[in-house]
């Protein structure tokens, strides 16, 4: 019992003076506020029990939390680490992309080099000959005759200038194209640049397959004139277009050996606003599943080696970067046009 009741208690019990029946009622009151203080002292004691182990476990939670954020941090850092990552093998796909395009490039470009290199030496070999001539002509005294032969001779060498220079330019648009874009825009001969592709691609599938064999069509308006694009960018649109459409017809030819002849055609248009540039081709076409992801990177339905799946993602990127629309018109069966929308802006 609580010691300052139990002291009320002996004082009360003692008193004599008290009635018994109202000292017994007093002393049932002192005995119930006993009862009341132990059970109120029980329960303050359970609570602080509770608060104790509340803090506890608050603590813990804290703890956990802690580690929890020290665990997202680094998962953050190596997501951010696999991003960069990811751009870098992003990067390097593009090169190789660009890479590829020039393998198929190189068969044609030798073959175009081949015609001036031809012509340099059959000129510079009939050039020495003449030249014998010509001492022969000197040492017999027929300066006429001579000078005849000389004049023969700088003909000749002017043709070798000409086609030392084809051959120049032949392999500088090579470089330009395997190097990176300028990002500068230039007045460029759209035409000449389509066509050139257009030769390239075809030599270059003629040189590494002698079975392959397409027409080559094209109608260029020649109204368009000289339009502001970066040319290596523009080229290398084009040339993936080309690849596609030879692709496509090689594709159906070894479907129907017989009866079906393979056409692509190049056609530029100036239009109201600007320029077209179509790509037309008549393989099988593309059926809609497919259409519906042909310019997704990486999207291919070319066995592995032979496509990456960048080629239309590029040149739309490309295109967009001019401010223009790339648009498919196909039917299955029948084939495939590609419309290039430049806008010009002059
Ligand atoms: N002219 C076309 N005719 C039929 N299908 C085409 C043509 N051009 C593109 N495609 C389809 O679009 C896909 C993606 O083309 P592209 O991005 O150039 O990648 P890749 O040529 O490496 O496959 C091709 O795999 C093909 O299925
Ligand atoms: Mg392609």
């Amino acid at each position: 019992m609580n010691l300052h009741l139990q002291n009320v208690l002996s004082i009360i019990q003692q008193d004599e003076n008290l009635p018994a029946e109202q000292k017994a009622a007093i002393i049932k009151s002192i005995k119930d506020a006993d009862k009341e203080l132990e059970i109120t002292t029980f329960k303050l004691d359970r609570t602080e029990k509770v608060k104790r182990t509340t803090a506890i476990l608050l603590e813990e939670t804290i703890q956990e939390l802690e580690l929890k954020r020290k665990a997202v941090e680094e998962s953050n850092d190596a997501l951010q680490k696999s991003l960069e990552e990811l751009k870098a093998a992003q990067a390097q796909l593009i090169q190789s992309e660009k890479m590829a395009s020039l393998g198929e490039l190189t068969a044609g470009i030798a073959h175009e080099i081949q015609n001036p290199l031809n012509f340099v030496n059959n000129f510079s070999e009939v050039s020495k000959e003449l030249l014998d001539e010509m001492k022969t002509e000197l040492d017999n005294g027929n300066l006429n005759d001579a000078k005849d032969i000389a004049g023969d001779v700088i003909q000749n060498l002017e043709k070798i200038l000409h086609h030392g220079k084809r051959a120049d330019g032949i392999v500088k648009g090579m470089l330009q194209h395997s190097r990176s874009s300028t990002g500068q825009k230039e007045l460029t001969d759209i035409n000449a640049l389509a066509d050139e592709y257009l030769r390239l691609a075809y030599h270059g599938l003629r040189a590494r397959d002698k079975s392959f064999n397409a027409a080559m069509k094209t109608d260029f308006d020649d109204s368009i004139g000289l339009v502001k694009v970066m040319p290596q960018d523009i080229g290398r649109v084009i040339l993936n277009l080309i690849t596609n459409a030879f692709y496509a017809v090689t594709e159906k030819k070894k479907l129907h050996p017989e009866g079906y002849e393979p056409v692509v055609t190049v056609d530029t248009k100036k239009t109201s606003t600007g320029i077209k540039i179509l790509v037309k081709d008549n393989g099988a076409g593309i059926p809609q599943k497919v259409l519906d992801k042909i310019f997704q990177p990486f999207f291919t339905t070319k066995p592995t080696g032979q496509g990456t799946g960048l080629g239309l993602s590029l040149s739309y990127d490309i295109i967009k970067t001019h401010s223009g629309e790339v648009k498919v018109e196909t039917k299955e069966g029948e084939g495939t046009t590609f419309i290039i929308e430049l806008p010009v802006n002059s």
